[in-house]
């Protein structure tokens, strides 16, 4: 397990917490693989019933870390071992148990698109929520391009993905992305409280739910999902993605005239 994801077992609950607040929780290839890992097993280990995501009441997390995508791109290319974000994004989404995440501050790119496949979502009023990928030469991920308009409708979602300004809690939960908005202090502690609840409840009845909400949607999502792969991986090595990163690390604003 890296150390930058603290994990904890506790009366049913896994709890996967971001622990990398130098970088601002920004998630490496060693995290993700310690995040797939964690929930692959819990998927299959009866004394988990349930699993929650959390970070820390000043930061969720900044998303990928930068620095990895420029000097090492995941291989999105079809038939490719399944890059450590993809074995991630793969749990996420078949991950059949109650799934909570604790929001507060800047949830950055996959730092919001996880939410989407999360079950309940609770958000401190100081989150801050985005989705940067065409500013930085990407696409969608994680399936946003479906589960996102599916959420919060076609239009509203287009304004999130297309301009990727940030967003708050209180946007967030009107568009129907997040459950309930809280203060900082008391977002994991409430989704804690919220995680214990399901915890004693039927585990075969909760398995049962989420797969019937979901079921509906699995073709459409494992498709949308390998499509946004190939397509992420082609422009993750494209000319508009090396200047917005650099332009980012070196605090400077992009210039995209020749891309
Ligand atoms: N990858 C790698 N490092 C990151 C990072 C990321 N995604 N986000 C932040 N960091 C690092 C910064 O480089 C900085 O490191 P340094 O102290 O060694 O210079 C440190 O974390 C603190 O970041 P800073 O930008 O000073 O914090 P802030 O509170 O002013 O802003 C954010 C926080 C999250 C709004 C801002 O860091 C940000 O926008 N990060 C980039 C997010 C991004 O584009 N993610 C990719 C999505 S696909």
């Amino acid at each position: 397990m890296s150390d930058a994801i603290l994990s904890n077992r506790e009366g049913g609950i896994l709890t996967l917490t971001f622990h990398r607040l130098d970088k601002k929780n920004a998630i490496t290839r060693a995290m993700y693989t310690a995040l797939a890992q964690a929930l692959e097993e819990a998927a299959t280990d009866d004394t988990v019933r349930v699993a929650v995501i959390q970070g820390d009441p000043t930061c969720f997390t900044a998303g990928n870390d930068l620095a990895d995508f420029l000097s090492n791109p995941p291989d999105m290319s079809p038939g490719a071992e399944p890059a450590p974000v993809v074995r991630f994004l793969n749990i996420l989404r078949d991950f059949p148990k109650p799934l909570i995440a604790a929001v507060a501050g800047p949830a950055v790119g996959i730092g919001t698109t996880l939410l989407l496949h999360c079950d309940l979502v609770y958000a401190g009023d100081n989150a801050g929520f985005s989705l940067p990928f065409v500013n930085l030469g990407l696409c969608p991920e994680a399936g946003s391009s479906l589960l996102l308009p599916q959420i919060v409708g076609y239009q509203r979602a287009a304004e999130k993905l297309l301009f990727g300004e940030p967003f708050s809690a209180e946007d967030a939960q009107e568009m129907g992305l997040v459950n309930r908005v809280l203060p900082p202090t008391e977002v994991n502690a409430y989704a804690q409280a919220q995680a214990a609840k399901l915890a004693a409840k039927p585990a075969t009845s909760l398995r049962v739910s989420k797969a019937l909400m979901r079921q509906s949607n699995t073709e459409a999502l494992h498709a949308v999902m390998l499509a946004e792969l190939q397509q992420f991986g082609a422009l993750l090595r494209g000319p508009a993605t090396k200047e917005a990163i650099s332009a980012v690390m070196e605090k400077r604003k992009p210039d995209f005239s020749k891309c």
